[in-house]
């Protein structure tokens, strides 16, 4: 049975999301029990029942490049209407194949990225197509023009951006707006408590023009689940495997402070971990990856467990403060 996660406006566009999301990083991924199309499609039923609905992947995601929707688009067969599917294109870190240009953003790369991905993924339309990563090759305006077709043809719902900085979050929304195109509704950029940096420039950018903010790497890969200490890793986690400085080089001090704060108030941390997230201003979706459907369901239950108060917040604030500005004018 579906669990009561609420829905969530996507900045001002009329793109309803859950509040708790799937990050679909997992999914095809080597060493994971998301490689297989059993263990993909446990996660994403377990998820759909749950009340996670809201899917967020890449074309690029996947041990071979596309496998990530390949495995998504065979599980949600039949159940396609069930869940609001986001997508991206045009990563540099991954070459899918398309036009050899280096412009992973221009009108061409676009539209043969966007038919690879409905072809994967299996449906006629995308809810949410999101540019993964600034093009400096591309002027904006073309990457805009060529989506907003897309979204005239029905291929796309609504268009977002990924990695942008504050003032390419403006550039994009003034431009669209100049042309009277279609414009920008979310923003997907790395946040949680132990990565603050987008309080600088990036939130109050989403919120000077009502983007929806989707927060990549929101446990701190797992790190903010409470499952790490300062002596005790576990060893089958992504962490463990791909990622050890972030539990090497965590602030133990502070996180050890935050599992005081929780305990007084009988909460796990990754419940309160879901509660600060969910009170910042803008955001639309938790993006939590996962790799079982026990941790979906954790992750779902998490969304609506706790609601921090103003005081609260500030003691969070002072146990992970924003790091300081190295550029900022003393
Ligand atoms: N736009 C971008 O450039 C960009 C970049 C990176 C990621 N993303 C997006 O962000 C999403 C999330 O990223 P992520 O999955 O790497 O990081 P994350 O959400 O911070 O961490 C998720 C990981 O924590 C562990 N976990 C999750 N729930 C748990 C629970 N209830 N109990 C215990 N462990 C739990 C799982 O890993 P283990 O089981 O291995 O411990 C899971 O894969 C991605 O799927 C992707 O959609 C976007």
């Amino acid at each position: 049975m579906a669990s009561d996660i609420t829905s969530r406006r996507v900045g001002a566009s009329g793109l309803l999301v859950s509040a708790a999301g799937l990050g679909c990083n997992n999914f095809g991924r080597p060493g994971t029990r998301t490689e297989t199309l059993e263990g993909t499609r446990a996660v994403l039923d377990a998820a759909i029942e749950a009340g996670i609905t809201f899917l967020d992947t890449a074309d690029m995601y996947g041990g071979e490049p596309g496998l990530s929707e390949t495995l998504m688009g065979e599980a949600l067969r039949g159940r396609r209407d069930e869940v609001v599917l986001a997508t991206k294109f045009g990563h540099f870190g991954r070459d899918m194949g398309y036009p050899p240009s280096g412009a992973k953003a221009s009108r061409t790369y676009v539209r043969r990225a966007v038919e690879a991905s409905l072809t994967r993924l299996q449906t006629d339309r995308i809810d949410l197509y999101q540019l993964h990563t600034p093009d400096p090759r591309t002027p904006i305006a073309e990457t805009l023009d060529v989506l907003a077709d897309l979204v005239r043809e029905g291929k796309v719902r609504y268009i977002g951006h990924s990695n942008l900085a504050g003032w390419q979050i403006a550039e994009a929304h003034f431009i669209a707006a100049e042309r009277a195109g279609v414009p920008f509704v979310s923003a997907q950029n790395h946040y949680s408590l132990l990565a603050r940096a987008a309080e600088r420039e990036v939130l109050p950018a989403v919120e000077r023009f009502g983007i929806g903010f989707l927060p990549f790497f929101p446990l701190h890969n797992g790190l903010l689940t409470g499952k790490f200490s300062r002596d005790h890793a576990p060893s089958d986690t992504r962490i463990m495997r791909q990622r050890a400085h972030v539990w090497e080089d965590a602030p133990w001090d502070a996180l050890e402070a935050f599992q005081t704060f929780c305990d007084e108030r009988g909460i796990t941390m990754l419940e309160a971990t879901f509660g600060w997230l969910l009170a910042r201003p803008s955001l639309s979706s938790v993006i939590a990856g996962a790799t079982s459907p026990e941790q979906v369901r954790a992750n779902a239950a998490a969304a609506s467990a706790w609601t921090p108060s103003a005081d609260e917040l500030a003691a969070l604030d002072a146990l992970f403060p924003l790091p300081e500005d190295p550029g900022a004018q003393v």
